[in-house]
């Protein structure tokens, strides 16, 4: 990694450094709220755009270019390394993925085989090309995680309450485990093949964890999430965790092994400050909705963030679950003006 880099804001904030100003980026950045993304995308499929790589290399950049965000995240979906091994999925506009045969039995175990560098090489070309026009700027790698990738798997698409999910969890705990630990390997081996080919940073995103217990998600799911932020331990960038409605995990989210935790919008930074001690940053947490208020309105809450953020060990700002697709891009693009001139302390 380039010394610029390493001594980014948004990197030396994942550490628990104090940079000169608090960096931001927002989940969903690149994508439907922008105009330019709508242009490239026209006419070509979700999951096609992914495996080409000058359209992800060209998405990826639009945000940073608007906005100047301190981070860029790579575009890609959850569910690409499962396409990339052969699984029978698609993305369906207005839906998200569908799965053609859930899998709800061990004998459907074999689909999920592990990933071998050849299986995504469009992916890990524009992983090299990105990071050559980003120059200082850092990319975030991801992948999904266990749980949320297992409940697209198992319902066959999204689903509001989780209940195959969770029938299955319950009922048959080996299958539960061995389809999680198959899924775990693939997201670490997803993970490393990012970082490997320049990834500063990555996020594991357990989208849908809040649907469970603090007692469930400790005996069903961290020890997956936690094998698939251990595959990439070596390699010494930061991890962030985040889930949406995880107030009750927080503390279980930091403890599977990542060195940010992300926050949605229903806890404040100094309360989730206070439940993931110490020893781990935090990442967010504005309402994705204030966006649509009056600017003042953007600028109060983006102010108390900060401020709250102040309890933390290190405080990279961003949005408290993606950016909606109806967001104003200037509404973005003055919240990151607001946020890097607010006074760090
Ligand atoms: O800018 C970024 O954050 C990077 C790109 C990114 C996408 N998906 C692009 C995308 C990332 C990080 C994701 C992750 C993802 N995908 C998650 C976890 C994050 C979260 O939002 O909780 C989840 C749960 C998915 C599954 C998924 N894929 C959904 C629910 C949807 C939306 C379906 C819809 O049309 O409403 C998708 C599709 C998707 N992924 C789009 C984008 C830009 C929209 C596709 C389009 O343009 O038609």
């Amino acid at each position: 990694m380039s010394t610029s880099i390493a001594s980014s804001p948004f990197l030396a904030a994942c550490r628990g450094e104090r940079p000169a100003h608090t960096p931001v980026w927002f989940m969903r950045q690149a994508g439907r709220s922008l105009p330019e993304y709508l242009k490239v995308r026209e006419g070509i499929p979700m999951l096609e755009s992914c495996f080409r790589t000058d359209l992800v290399v060209e998405i990826t950049m639009q945000p940073v270019r608007r906005y100047g965000v301190d981070a860029a995240i790579f575009f890609s979906d959850i569910v690409v390394p499962l396409k990339a091994i052969g699984v029978d999925l698609d993305i369906v506009a207005g839906t998200g993925p569908v799965v053609a045969d859930p899998i709800r039995s061990a004998a459907q175990l074999d689909q999920l085989r592990d990933l071998e560098p050849d299986d995504v090489t469009a992916v890990t070309d524009a992983v090299e090309a990105l990071v050559d026009e980003l120059g200082g700027t850092p990319l975030i790698g991801f992948a999904g995680a266990p749980f949320t990738l297992a409940s697209y798997l198992i319902e066959g698409g999204p689903s509001r309450d989780h209940r195959r999910t969770k029938e299955l969890m319950y009922s048959d705990p080996d299958l539960w485990h061995a389809l999680l630990d198959r899924i775990a390997r693939l997201g670490g081996q997803f993970l490393r093949l990012q970082v490997e080919h320049g990834a500063s940073a990555i996020q594991l995103f357990d989208s849908w964890a809040g649907a469970l217990s603090l007692q469930d998600y400790r005996t069903y799911v961290q020890p997956h999430s936690a094998t698939v932020l251990s595959a990439v331990a070596d390699l010494n960038v930061p991890r962030i965790h985040f889930g949406v409605g995880t107030g009750e995990l927080l503390g279980a989210m930091g403890e599977a092994g990542a060195d940010v935790v992300g926050v949605d919008w229903r806890v404040p930074l100094d309360e989730a400050a206070r439940r993931v001690g110490p020893e781990r940053a935090l990442q967010g947490n504005l309402d994705p909705t204030v966006l649509f208020g009056p600017t003042e309105v953007v600028h109060e809450r983006a102010a108390q963030i900060v401020e709250a953020g102040r309890a933390a060990r290190g405080h990279v700002f961003n949005l408290g679950h993606g950016v909606l697709p109806a967001t104003d891009p200037d509404a973005l693009a003055r919240l990151v003006d607001y946020v890097h001139a607010y006074p760090v302390a």
